[in-house]
């Protein structure tokens, strides 16, 4: 089957750079990205690709090269869905806040919605592929509703989970470590399993694409984020027993990072690990365990969500602790919100926790990123419903320069890995604050002997 015409429903992070890159290396194509949000869209569309909704690393230029050629944003999901031979689902799939499965289950409704538009409006045969986290078996239930319809139409359903991560989604999506397609053992699941594989080929070595079952890789993809998650756990749990031994964390990382076996990537200490998906699907994996009545398989999963929260915590105390037992009334000024640098997505940052923890201390927190505003930052807090609207705006302010930020505080928090903190001119920041400055670095990103020199009272996570 030749592909002429795709379209995306879903224009957030994993659907708007997924569909620009394949945009970009498919000129052939027709790639329709469509969203019921009509400000998303109408930013996609912004004549300035600063303006973008999604910030990452080299996305405006290939926007830029591809929209209005072969790639095209839009809210008429319907047209997109009528005229594409494929179809990804791109949509979010957050943690259930309601019912059965509540703060555990994936929320389905999103997907279950997208599956009924297709159905309805399909009026011939059409590939289509889950490109959302899902828990395994969601393609039977997929279907199973667009085998309803009665109009005679026939799906192919795929599954294709994204892998890439935020902060270097183009790098991942023009050089991915593999693409995975699972499908049908029938015929007709295979010829749509080519379909896609011949659009990927497009730009991804052959050997790199790799087809299985359904299943196995709507699983695989709730495996990978689990074993990662797990990695970051691990040395961070490895970080709390460092900081009572005397022994370092990142000395111990990399010396077992050096076994080829365990591998140097994702090894980094830290506050804890933030962003919409870890914990999301780590929940959903525990969750689909205990709904086989797997208990021990979800108890060793959920561990990784406990060490997590623990970090977190940690961190915190561990800044009340060292500032004499009270923040009161003190300045903490924080460097970074995001969960990561490189993006401008706050989700489950770490730093939303650590900030709230300290407003229950009544510290008053001054945070600075690069590139989340202030709205977001309060939209962040007020979002956990810990205390009101105007007792959050009285605790926080954001502000546009690093130094304001700093100036007169007691301590400095780094939150986020921005490569911008290290080229900071450390010794005018601490002049500028209260005595003994103290940085608690969150990331191990600051050179701390540098800073000990300077005065500061240096603390990193498992030093
Ligand atoms: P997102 O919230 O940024 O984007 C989802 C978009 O779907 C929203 O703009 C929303 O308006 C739109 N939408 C929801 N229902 C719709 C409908 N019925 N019709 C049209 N539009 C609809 O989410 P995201 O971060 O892009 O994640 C999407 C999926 O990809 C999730 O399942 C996530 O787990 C997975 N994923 C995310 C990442 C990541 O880095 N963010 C990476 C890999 C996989
Ligand atoms: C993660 C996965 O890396 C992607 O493969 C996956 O596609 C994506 O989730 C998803 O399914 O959404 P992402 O969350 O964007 O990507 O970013 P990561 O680089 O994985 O970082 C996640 C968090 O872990 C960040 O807060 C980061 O600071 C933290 N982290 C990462 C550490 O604390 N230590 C490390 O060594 C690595």
């Amino acid at each position: 089957m030749k592909i002429t015409k795709i379209c995306c429903i879903g224009a957030g992070y994993v659907g708007g750079p997924t569909m620009a890159v394949i945009a970009q290396k498919c000129p052939h194509i027709q790639v329709t990205v469509v969203d019921l949000n009509e400000e998303r869209i109408a930013a996609w569309n912004d004549a300035d690709l600063s303006n973008i909704p999604i910030y990452e690393p080299g996305l405006d230029a290939i926007v830029g090269e591809a929209r209005g050629r072969n790639l095209f944003f839009s809210t008429d999901v319907d047209k997109a869905i009528h005229e594409a031979q494929i179809i990804f689902i791109s949509v979010n799939t957050p943690t259930k806040t309601y019912g059965k499965g509540k703060g555990m289950a994936a929320d389905l409704k999103y997907i279950e919605l997208c599956s009924r538009q297709i159905a309805r409006v399909a009026k011939d045969n059409k590939i289509v592929v889950e490109k959302s986290t899902l828990p395994v078996r969601t393609a039977e239930a997929i279907k199973s509703i667009l085998d309803n319809t009665g109009n005679g139409v026939q799906f192919q359903i795929l599954s294709n989970p994204e892998f890439l991560a935020e902060g270097t989604a183009v790098e991942d999506l023009l050089n991915p470590d593999r693409i995975l397609i699972g499908g049908d053992t029938t015929a007709e699941g295979q010829e749509a399993i080519q379909a896609l594989v011949d659009v990927y080929s497009n730009w991804v070595a052959t050997d790199k694409i790799l087809t299985t079952n359904v299943w196995s890789s709507e699983l695989s993809k709730l495996t990978a984020n689990a074993f990662l998650a797990q990695r970051i756990s691990s040395i961070n749990a490895m970080s709390e027993l460092c900081e009572k031994t005397g022994a370092n964390v990142n000395e111990v990382a990399k010396a077992i990072g050096m076994d080829s076996r365990i591998g140097p990537k994702f090894l980094k200490a830290s506050v804890g690990f933030g962003g919409s998906c870890f914990q999301k699907d780590i929940l959903n994996l525990v969750y689909i365990a205990k709904s086989y009545g797997l208990y021990q398989v979800a108890d060793y999963w959920e561990q990784v969500i406990i060490m997590n929260d623990h970090q977190k915590r940690r961190f915190s105390n561990t800044i009340v602790r060292t500032l004499y037992n009270t923040v009161s009334d003190k300045k903490i000024a924080f460097l970074g919100w995001a969960f990561k640098k490189d993006t401008n997505d706050t989700r489950e940052s770490a730093a939303i926790y650590v900030a709230d923890d300290l407003i229950n201390e009544h510290a008053n927190i001054a945070v600075y990123d690069p590139k989340v505003s202030n709205k977001k930052i309060m939209d962040d807090l007020n979002y956990l419903e810990t205390r009101s609207v105007e007792d959050n705006n009285s605790s926080v302010k954001s502000y546009s320069d690093p130094y304001e930020a700093c100036q007169d505080a007691h301590a400095i928090a780094v939150l986020t890995e921005w490569d911008e903190f290290k080229t900071y001119d450390w010794q005018r920041i601490y002049d500028s604050m209260k005595k003994p400055a103290f940085i608690f670095d969150g990331r191990n990103l600051l050179n701390a002997k540098d800073l000990e020199t300077i005065g500061f009272v240096y603390q990193g996570v498992g030093s």
